[in-house]
């Protein structure tokens, strides 16, 4: 096996803050929607289990998968709730599990916008602008001004809700097409009000679901975002925007920015990542945004190698690096990486993770007696 240097053990393995939040090395699993939840959208023993198995395999930050902070923001069958106080004792108790353990865990909170659907969302779903989702057919009823201060007011909610449960911070969810992406997007946000038009009222839904978040849960509970550097799609974000979006979080007080991008899955989490120059495709925005800002960035995007790994931090281009479909397949990976026994994630980025009767590797079951 190849050898690993002791620079990369200083660099991956070296504790990092975020605000208030001491985590012990720079590994970050990423938001994973886990259709792990009952048919009322608790939490259930089998996702409080994942959890544990993640926070058991020494990985430094855990972010949930997507929380809805109200009920038209559910976006997936068997997504987490967090839309009321009754959510909170379950968290509490999968909160319990991982007290043990040094890793901690933040909430990603979340609406979906025109992303979810009508089955799910019970009505219409709504959006910035009424421009249809091609991938679903789905065209969103135009926000009011009230619809828009209702749900900043719940994303606010949800904010003190995870404080509450015990969470070490929240994650606002900001990429991939979901509400707080289609408002940033001149692809999906074509309004001509303060909430549309330029990148400052583009941005205002974010910085305002910010500034209630902080009004709820104070200045020093970490707050921090997932942000879409590009949609990579025609007319949509692109990352000299997004920089711009990130020096205005980062004024207002993020605690850090985890950089995507992407509106649909293969853009998000793109397949056959099979060699070093296909990993961290989102790196170089990260760099840029990097660049920009004051706080921890956090990239996330088909990483799976030390030596990826180790030039994404010691470049400079982020200070953590975050991973979903590798802790999938090894909830045990930094583990692994700390003792050695591995330089590479064996995640082959099939996608065929994504299951509506819970995340599971297909390759692990078809590898299984
Ligand atoms: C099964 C699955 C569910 C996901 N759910 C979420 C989610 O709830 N929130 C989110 O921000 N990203 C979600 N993602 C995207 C990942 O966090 C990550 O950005 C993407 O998979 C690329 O990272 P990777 O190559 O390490 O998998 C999900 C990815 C997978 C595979």
């Amino acid at each position: 096996m190849q050898s690993i240097g002791t620079h990369v053990w200083e660099l991956l393995f070296s504790p990092i803050k975020i605000g208030s939040m001491a985590l012990p090395n720079r590994f970050v699993r990423s938001a994973t929607n886990e259709y792990l939840t009952d048919k009322d959208d608790f939490v259930t023993d089998r996702l409080s289990e994942l959890y544990e198995r993640l926070a058991k395999g020494g990985v430094g930050l855990i972010i949930t998968g997507y929380a809805y902070v109200r009920k038209d923001g559910k976006s997936s069958p068997k997504q987490a709730a967090i839309y009321h106080d009754r959510f909170i004792p379950a968290y509490k108790n999968l909160l319990e599990r991982l007290n043990p353990y040094s890793s901690k865990i933040v909430l990603q909170i979340a609406h979906g916008g025109r992303q979810s659907r009508p089955e799910l969302c019970g009505g219409t779903p709504i959006g910035p602008s009424p421009v249809t989702d091609k991938s679903t057919g789905v065209t969103p009823r135009e926000m009011t001004e009230e619809d828009i201060l209702d749900v900043i007011g719940c994303f606010g909610l949800a904010a003190r809700r995870a404080k509450e449960a015990g969470f070490h911070g929240v994650q606002l969810h900001a990429a991939h097409g979901y509400l707080l992406n289609q408002f940033i997007s001149p692809n999906t946000n074509r309004r001509r009000d303060r909430w549309g038009g330029s990148i400052e009222n583009r941005a205002r839904m974010l910085l305002e679901v910010l500034k209630e978040c902080r009004r709820q849960v104070g200045k020093r509970y970490p707050v921090l975002v997932k942000l879409s550097s590009d949609d990579c799609l025609k007319g949509g974000l692109r990352v000299e925007e997004a920089v711009e979006i990130a020096k205005l979080l980062d004024k207002e007080g993020i605690d850090a920015i985890e950089v995507s991008g992407g509106a649909s899955r293969l853009r998000v989490a793109k397949t056959d990542i099979d060699s070093p120059k296909k990993e961290a495709y989102f790196s170089h925005n990260a760099w840029k945004i990097k660049k920009s800002v004051s706080v921890p960035v956090i990239c996330v995007g088909g990483i799976r190698s030390l030596e990826i790994m180790e030039g994404i931090i010691r470049e400079g281009k982020a200070d953590m690096v975050s991973m979903s479909r590798p802790f999938i397949r090894e909830p045990d990976l930094v583990d692994k990486f700390r003792k050695g026994l591995i330089t590479q994630a064996a995640c082959i980025s099939c996608n065929q993770c994504f299951h509506p009767k819970g995340i599971r590797c297909a390759q692990l079951a078809k590898d299984a007696p």
